[in-house]
C-alpha cells in the first residue's frame, strides 16, 4: 500500500525564478557545529546501505558525504540490493535522459520494496529539488520512503530515524541557500579526492536547472579549503579535484575578504599534492591572474575544462552566458600563449531553441579554432521552470541528431591529431589500476588527463612514473614503461 503523504508545502518550496534572482544580499552562514545525534550512531550496527550515483562528480562527492555519514552511524556499504536495508538514489536533473533513468530504477525497486517492506528506499540529490519531480513520487511511486534534497544532506541521520519509524513518506527539501556546513563526515577511496571550494550557481544561464537544484552561489572559507587539502596530502592523496559548478566566481561573495580563486590556487600549489585539478570553469570569470598563476605549474595541471557551450555570439546571448565568440577565442589563445602544451576540453550543446544552420556551423569553426582535445557533446533538453524551456523549440529533432553526429566528428578528428603529436613523447602517469577490458594492462592518466594503457605490475598503482607514447588513439594512449625516473622537459 502507498504510504500517506504529508502536506507538502510545509517541507518543500518550489524554486522560483523571480525569487531566485533576487537573491544576492542574502547572508551566507557557516556552520561548524555539525554533529550526529548520540542515539543515531549505532543506528546503523548491522545494517548495510547502498547508493547509486548519478550526473556529475559533484553528486558523486555528496555520495562520499553520505557513505561517510552513513559509516558513522554503524552501516557498511554494500553493493547487493537484496542485502541492503537502505537504498538511496543520489539523482541528476541536468537533463530528462538523466531524470527518465532515475525513473526506471524507480520502477524496478518497487518489486524489491514489495518483498522487503523493512527497507528504506530514498531518492536524494538535484531531481528532489524539482516540485514536479516529487509531485510525481507522491503521486505515482508512494512506495518512496525518503525524499530529501542537495541542501539537507547533514540532516541525513535524523530523516532515516524518521523514515523507519513514520508511516509517511518524510520529505525534506529546503530552498534556503545561504548555509555552509563544514565538518561533515566523508568516505574517500582510492588516490584521488574532491573537495567542494563552493556550492551553487549565481549565473542563471537559460537552459540550465543548476542554479534551482544547487541554490545560490556561496564559497568556503579559504581556511577550511586548505586545512582539507593539507590534510588529504597527509593521506597521501595523490591528486585532488576542485568542485564548484563555476570555480572561477570563488570568493566573490566573500564580504570581509578579498580572496579570489587566483589567489586559493597560488595557495594550494604550495601544499605538498603532486596534481590538483578543478572543474567547472565559466569563460567570463576566468581571469589574466588566474592564468598567470596557472602559468607556474608545479601540482597544477595542464588541463582546463572550459565550457563554451555555443559558437556562435546570437544563441551565446540567448543563453545568456555574458560573453562573445571572440572573447571565448582570445581566453583560449591568452591561455595557450601562457601554458603552450595545455588540453582544453569543453561542453557544448547543440540544437538550442532557434540554432540556425549558420549558428551550429559557427559551433564548428569555434571547436577547429580552439581545437579542443575531449568535449562533452549534449542535445538541448528543456528543463522545467528555466527560461530555455518557454522558448519555441523549433529545431527538429533529427537535424539536432545530424547536428551531434557533425560535431562529435569534429571534435574527434582534432583529438586523434593532438594524440597523435604526443607519438614517442615520455609522459608522467598517475597509475590508477588494471585497465577495464585487460588485468595484465594497466592504465593511468596524465597530467592532462588523458587516459594511458601500458603493462606493468599492480605494485605501482597509486605511484608516479613516466611512460613512452607509442601507439596514440583517439580516445586512449598505449605506452611502454620507462624504467628509470627520467627528468622529464
Ligand atoms: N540541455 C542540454 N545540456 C545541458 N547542460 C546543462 N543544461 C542542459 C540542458 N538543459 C550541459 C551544459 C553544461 C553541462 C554540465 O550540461 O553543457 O555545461
Ligand atoms: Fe548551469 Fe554552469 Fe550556467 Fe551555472 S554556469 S547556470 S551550472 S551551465
Amino acid at each position: 500500500m502507498a504510504k500517506e503523504t504529508k502536506d507538502f508545502s510545509k517541507y518543500f518550496q518550489p524554486p522560483s525564478l523571480t525569487d531566485a534572482k533576487k537573491r544576492g544580499k542574502e547572508e551566507i552562514s557557516v556552520h561548524y557545529d555539525f554533529t550526529i545525534p548520540e542515539d543515531m550512531l549505532v543506528f546503523g550496527a548491522n545494517k548495510f546501505y547502498m547508493i547509486r550515483t548519478y550526473g556529475c562528480q559533484m553528486n558523486e562527492h555528496d555520495t562520499e558525504v553520505m557513505k561517510g555519514l552513513l559509516e558513522t552511524m554503524g552501516y557498511s556499504s554494500t553493493e547487493d540490493k537484496l542485502q541492503a536495508d537502505v537504498i538511496l538514489l543520489n539523482t541528476c536533473a541536468i537533463r530528462e535522459n538523466a531524470e527518465d533513468k532515475v525513473f526506471g530504477e524507480l520502477g524496478h525497486l518497487k518489486a524489491l520494496k514489495a518483498e522487503k517492506p523493512g527497507l528504506v528506499l530514498g531518492v536524494c540529490g538535484c531531481m528532489s529539488q524539482e516540485e514536479a519531480v516529487v509531485n510525481r513520487i507522491m503521486q505515482k511511486h508512494g512506495f518512496v520512503d525518503l525524499i530529501f534534497g542537495t541542501h539537507n544532506i547533514h540532516r541525513l541521520p535524523s530523516l532515516l530515524k524518521e523514515a523507519y519509524f513514520s508511516k509517511e513518506m518524510v520529505i525534506e527539501v529546503w530552498s534556503k541557500e545561504g548555509d555552509i556546513i563544514e565538518n561533515l563526515p566523508k568516505k574517500r577511496e582510492g588516490i584521488r579526492a574532491w573537495v567542494n571550494i563552493m556550492y551553487g550557481c549565481d549565473k542563471f544561464c537559460t537552459y540550465c536547472i543548476v542554479p534551482f537544484t544547487r541554490g545560490k552561489e556561496r564559497s568556503r572559507r579559504p581556511q577550511d579549503v586548505l586545512a582539507e587539502v593539507r590534510d588529504l596530502a597527509r593521506q597521501g592523496f595523490k591528486e585532488i579535484t576542485l568542485l564548484g559548478q563555476n570555480v572561477n566566481a570563488y570568493g566573490k561573495d566573500f564580504e570581509d575578504l578579498i580572496y579570489s580563486f587566483a589567489d586559493l590556487m597560488e595557495d594550494i600549489s604550495k601544499i605538498d599534492v603532486p596534481r590538483i585539478r578543478f572543474t567547472t570553469s565559466h569563460p567570463r570569470d576566468f581571469d589574466d591572474r588566474l592564468i598567470e598563476v596557472l602559468g607556474k605549474r608545479g601540482n597544477l595541471v595542464e588541463h582546463i575544462h572550459l565550457p563554451v557551450q555555443s559558437g556562435s555570439t546570437e544563441v551565446l546571448k540567448i543563453m545568456n552566458r555574458k560573453y562573445t565568440r571572440e572573447h571565448y577565442l582570445t581566453l583560449a589563445a591568452k591561455i595557450r600563449q601562457t601554458i603552450p602544451d595545455v588540453v582544453l576540453t569543453t561542453d557544448i550543446i547543440v540544437g538550442f531553441p532557434g540554432e540556425t544552420d549558420e549558428q551550429f556551423e559557427e559551433t564548428i569553426s569555434l571547436v577547429k579554432e580552439v581545437g579542443f582535445d575531449f568535449a562533452f557533446s549534449f542535445i538541448y533538453s528543456p528543463r522545467e521552470g528555466t527560461p530555455a524551456a518557454a522558448m519555441e523549440d523549433n529545431v527538429p529533432m533529427e537535424l539536432k541528431k545530424q547536428r551531434l553526429y557533425r560535431l562529435n566528428e569534429a571534435i574527434n578528428e582534432f583529438s586523434k591529431m593532438s594524440n597523435e603529436k604526443l607519438r614517442g613523447e615520455i609522459v608522467e602517469v598517475l597509475v590508477e589500476g588494471e585497465s577495464k577490458n585487460n588485468p595484465e594492462v594497466l592504465s593511468g592518466r596524465t597530467r592532462t588527463n588523458k587516459m594511458i594503457h601500458f603493462v606493468g605490475s599492480m605494485e605501482i598503482v597509486g605511484k608516479l612514473v613516466h611512460v613512452k607514447i607509442t601507439e596514440p588513439q583517439t580516445w586512449v594512449l598505449k605506452g611502454e614503461i620507462v624504467p628509470e625516473p627520467i627528468a622529464l622537459a
